[in-house]
């Protein structure tokens, strides 16, 4: 069996694919993988988690062609089991997450290894499939793993100087990595002025947020969480139900929130500086899906 966790974004989200940094994170959610020779070859979803978006027949019958591309005709004996704990559709990089698993679930079955740097590229080409031209840093923090800072295909970890706590919170999903995507180049284009100030300011926090992980401090990195969401609001990529979310957190005491991903529905994080119990209860009670990360 193998596996890939999901993965959240600290700072940057949509600025990263205009060659601005992010900061990401790999969660404890994961998509596992198994492959069998089989009589009935082809990707088969033992849990239905998986984002219905990936699930589309059109999107899943380009996969086992470029599987077979990168590993050979054996990929059309096989059967990969598909099994989740990720919740789809909501940011946490289930795509991603999957186009690792089932490159590592290969590697493992043909016994070969590859480097982080070959998994992740390969990782690439079936996250096209899904996202047309993404960034890159959803498949590279998978692949990686730990907290990581990224720009332009460059990653390194980013080693924190004090543990911090974050609660996630499930939104209803949204319409897709792709659409958000399509949506802020359309403003881009648009309003090229305005959208690359945002970007730029957006880059400038998300330096500062590196610094003030580095050093530990958490009550700066709260405040600069909540000023990315405020951006990505000016975006146009929140909405709101992950407006109320993240209000909902700094009412709990959190010291700072912002959807995380591609925003349009999916997931909010907040940064708590307790066990992030109370916050749970009063997402709970909210009627939302929330755990620590
Ligand atoms: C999606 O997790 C992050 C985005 O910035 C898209 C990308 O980086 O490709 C919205």
């Amino acid at each position: 069996m193998s596996k890939a966790f999901g993965k959240i974004i600290l700072a940057g989200e949509h600025a990263v694919v205009y060659g601005y940094p992010a900061i990401a994170s790999t969660l404890n959610l994961q998509v596992c993988v198994s492959v069998q020779h089989s009589a009935h070859p082809g990707l088969k979803f033992v849990n239905p988690k998986i984002d219905p978006e990936h699930q589309s027949t059109a999107l899943f019958a380009q996969i086992l062609p470029k599987l077979t591309q990168l590993f050979g005709n054996c990929v059309a004996e096989l059967e990969f089991q598909i099994d989740s704990d990720l919740p789809g559709g909501c940011g946490l990089g289930s795509s991603a997450a999957l186009s690792v698993a089932l490159i590592r679930a290969i590697l493992d079955f043909i016994g070969e290894s590859r480097s982080v740097k070959e998994i992740a590229s390969m990782a690439l080409e079936l996250e096209k499939i899904f996202h047309g031209n993404p960034s890159g840093v959803d498949h590279t923090v998978i692949a990686q793993e730990g907290l990581i800072w990224f720009q332009q295909g460059f990653s390194e970890r980013i080693q924190a100087g004090r543990p911090f706590k974050l609660v996630a919170a499930i939104a209803s999903p949204h319409a897709g990595t792709l659409a958000a995507v399509q949506a802020v180049r359309k403003n881009y284009e648009a309003n090229q002025i305005q959208v690359t100030k945002l970007f730029e300011e957006i880059s400038k926090l998300t330096h500062a947020m590196r610094t003030h992980i580095e050093q530990g401090n958490l009550l700066e990195l709260g405040q600069l969480m909540t000023r990315n969401h405020e951006l990505l609001q000016n975006l146009g990529v929140s909405t709101d139900e992950l407006d109320t979310l993240c209000l909902l957190a700094k009412r709990e005491g959190a010291l700072g929130a912002k959807l995380t991903g591609a925003g349009g529905g999916g997931c909010v994080i907040a940064l708590v500086s307790d066990t992030g119990s109370s916050l749970l209860h009063a997402y709970e009670q909210a009627g939302y899906r929330s755990f620590v990360c």
